[in-house]
């Protein structure tokens, strides 16, 4: 992100039900659709500054494929690099759900996307899942351009808007960011949460945030406290607790626990 943009104090974040009106009315200022975007809210992300939405992107997960749409700028704040940042978080969010290919129609703005590795693609070669899509079957006309990205190997760069924490496992809410082979956790551990005695395949390092986790290994209790690291080796029984403090870790894991991935990252 540009220092202009960051002086300026805009707030990225996803969308909540509460943004819906301001993100139509935003698209109808530019003459793009609204229909759709109710149902594309959870995979939404805004620009805000000072209480005020001024951008919007959506992305309609298919499978490994996903539709990137709705990207919006309010008028007096285009030309300042908001749509260049929108457009790259997104592929960003489309990374952490396991997306590998990235399509979108667009009738204005094939410009603004090629620089950034978006090619125009035939209509008939386009997913089926995509072309089922309300954007693609009823929305634009037919005069527009579809473009596709092929975001396999693009690097993720989860910035915190992105890392939402879900609550995945019963006393714990987490994320995690995963490529094919290696993933990161973080977790936020409830006090008095306790994960009975298990295994996994996976290597597991544990590094402690804040709180302090308990590690049972056969007889022997380890007391982890922030800083501190604690690794089991594949296969290895063990128990995990928090006592009256809650906690905050860090796991490494290899290969990736699929339990943990939501989007089962390939790539
Ligand atoms: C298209 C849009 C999102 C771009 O947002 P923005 O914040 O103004 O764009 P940026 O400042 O990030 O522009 C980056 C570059 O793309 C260029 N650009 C911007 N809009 C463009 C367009 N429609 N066509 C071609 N190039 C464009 C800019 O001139 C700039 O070029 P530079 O790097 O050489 O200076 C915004 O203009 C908008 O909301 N337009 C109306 C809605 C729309 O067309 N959405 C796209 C639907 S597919």
């Amino acid at each position: 992100m540009s220092n202009e943009m960051s002086s300026r104090e805009i707030q990225f974040r996803h969308a909540n039900s509460g943004d819906l009106s301001a993100i139509e009315d935003l698209l109808r200022n530019n003459d793009l659709p609204t229909e759709g975007i109710k149902e594309a809210l959870a995979h939404c992300l805004v620009a805000e500054t000072q209480g005020q939405i001024i951008g919007a992107i959506a992305l309609e997960p298919k499978g490994r494929n996903g539709l990137m749409r709705s990207l919006v700028v309010a008028g007096d704040h285009q030309g300042h690099k908001l749509g260049t940042a929108l457009s790259s978080k997104i592929v960003n969010a489309a990374r952490l759900l396991g997306i590998e290919r990235l399509y979108l129609l667009t009738t204005s703005a094939e410009a603004f996307f090629a620089p950034t590795g978006y090619r125009v693609v035939e209509k008939n070669r386009i997913p089926e899942a995509i072309r089922d899509t309300e954007e693609f079957e009823k929305l634009c006309p037919h005069n527009a351009v579809c473009m596709m990205r092929d975001i396999r190997k693009e690097p993720i760069h989860a910035t915190n808007d992105l890392l939402q924490m879900q609550p995945t496992v019963p006393g714990a809410r987490l994320w995690a960011v995963s490529l094919k082979h290696t993933m990161l956790t973080c977790f936020e551990v409830e006090p008095n949460s306790r994960f009975e005695t298990h295994s996994h395949e996976s290597e597991q390092i544990t590094m402690v945030i804040s709180g302090v986790l308990f590690f049972q290994v056969g007889q022997v209790i380890h007391r982890v406290g922030p800083g501190e690291v604690m690794a089991i080796p594949a296969s290895v029984q063990h128990a995990v607790w928090t006592e009256s403090e809650a906690a905050r870790a860090v796991d490494a894991w290899s290969p990736i626990m699929a339990k943990y991935d939501s989007g089962q990252q390939q790539g």
